[in-house]
């Protein structure tokens, strides 16, 4: 059975891509400082795949908390990296905190591939490298433009730290995946996202408030050149999300890397405003959504979807989950948690 680290594994996108890597038939190795999860989610994992991962509390941006885990688990040959703090809006707040975690968690990670001879890296990139691109839909050769955020900047500075290493150390291969707008949950509800707080992402500040946690949703502006004057989005599947990781590794594992470093969008190649949004939860669930349009978010671009076409051939990889059925998941997960 073949060995894969997964940091950030008890995470929203961990823990669905430990599901699908266990199913088919890698064995897990989660590390997880546990700062925005929980250990609960190991064991819902294992409710699901009828296999416990393995599991350590692991702070993946401390060298040596890394380095003796890897120590004592020998054998790993790829390692997916997700550990890292994500919250936009903090990242500004707290660029320290953020350059500190997401910049040290990838230098550790290649020292310790380095170290531990682990061949393969799946990097948790994100469309926002892209800033609002010239021309849509967005593809792979788009320019990456200044960062509008610590949280974007850190995205952009690993890839170049990754492209970097790479280049001297021919041994190791990578795909950074440009995740889109990552959204849903498990079909069978054990697991999903848990935004602590208020949220700050659409999609679970939709299912809060249809659950009645919320008051009103606020739509981020209507003023943006879009049909509805809503800003527009790629919200792709976290099954799907998860899977492109599994294309990745085999990829790398089948020896098909064009370079030694590569690039793809992860999203499903349709645009939709946060009104679309808004209306297709209502169709799929039967919930009548209380909203109401406020200003825009500062920040926020007005438009971006990807081409997945490169994605899609290289790959062989495409979002297959209707958009109705992620969000009913989603749903589902919420009137869960709720519970
Ligand atoms: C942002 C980041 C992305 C990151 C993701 C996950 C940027 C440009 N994008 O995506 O890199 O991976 O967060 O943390 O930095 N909206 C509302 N009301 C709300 C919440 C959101 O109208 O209460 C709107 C937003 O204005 C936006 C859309 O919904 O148009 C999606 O917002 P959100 O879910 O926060 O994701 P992004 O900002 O696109």
């Amino acid at each position: 059975m073949k060995k894969i680290l997964v940091t950030g594994g008890t995470g929203f996108i961990g823990s669905h891509t430990t599901v699908e890597l266990q199913q088919k038939g890698y064995e897990v190795f989660i590390v997880d400082d546990l700062s925005n999860s929980s250990e609960s989610v190991v064991d819902n994992i294992a409710k699901i795949t009828g296999i416990k991962p393995h599991f350590g509390k692991v702070d993946v941006s401390d060298k040596k908390q890394l380095f003796d885990f890897l120590a004592q688990n020998p054998g790993i040959e790829s390692v997916i990296h997700f550990a890292a703090s994500k919250a936009v809006g903090e990242s500004v707040q707290l660029p320290l905190k953020y350059y500190r975690n997401n910049l040290n968690g990838v230098i550790n990670v290649l020292e310790a591939m380095k170290e531990f001879k682990i061949k393969n890296l799946v990097f948790s990139s994100s469309c926002t490298v892209y800033g609002q691109p010239e021309h849509l839909p967005v593809t792979e050769n788009s320019p990456i433009q200044p960062a509008l955020s610590p949280y974007g900047n850190t995205k952009q500075i690993n890839e170049e730290i990754i492209r970097d290493f790479v280049k001297v150390n021919p041994d190791v291969h990578c795909i950074a995946l440009r995740y889109f707008n990552p959204i849903g949950a498990h079909p069978s509800s054990l697991i999903g996202e848990l935004p602590l707080g208020v949220p700050a992402n659409l999609i679970p500040f939709i299912t809060q408030t249809a659950a009645g946690i919320r008051e009103c949703l606020s739509v981020f502006g209507d003023d943006y050149d879009t049909p509805d004057g809503t800003a527009i989005r790629d919200y792709i599947d976290i099954i799907d999300l998860a899977n492109a990781h599994i294309a990745a590794i085999n990829r790398m594992e089948q020896g098909r890397q064009k370079a030694g470093l590569e690039f793809f969008n992860i999203g499903t190649g349709n645009g939709l405003s946060v009104l679309q949004l808004i209306k297709t939860f209502e169709e799929a669930t039967g919930v009548k959504l209380n909203y109401k349009i406020v200003g825009r978010r500062e920040g926020d671009i007005e438009k971006v979807w990807a081409d997945t076409t490169y994605a899609n051939q290289e790959l062989g990889w495409k979002a297959v989950v209707p958009l109705k059925e992620t969000l009913l998941n989603a749903w589902n997960w919420q009137k869960k948690i709720k519970n």
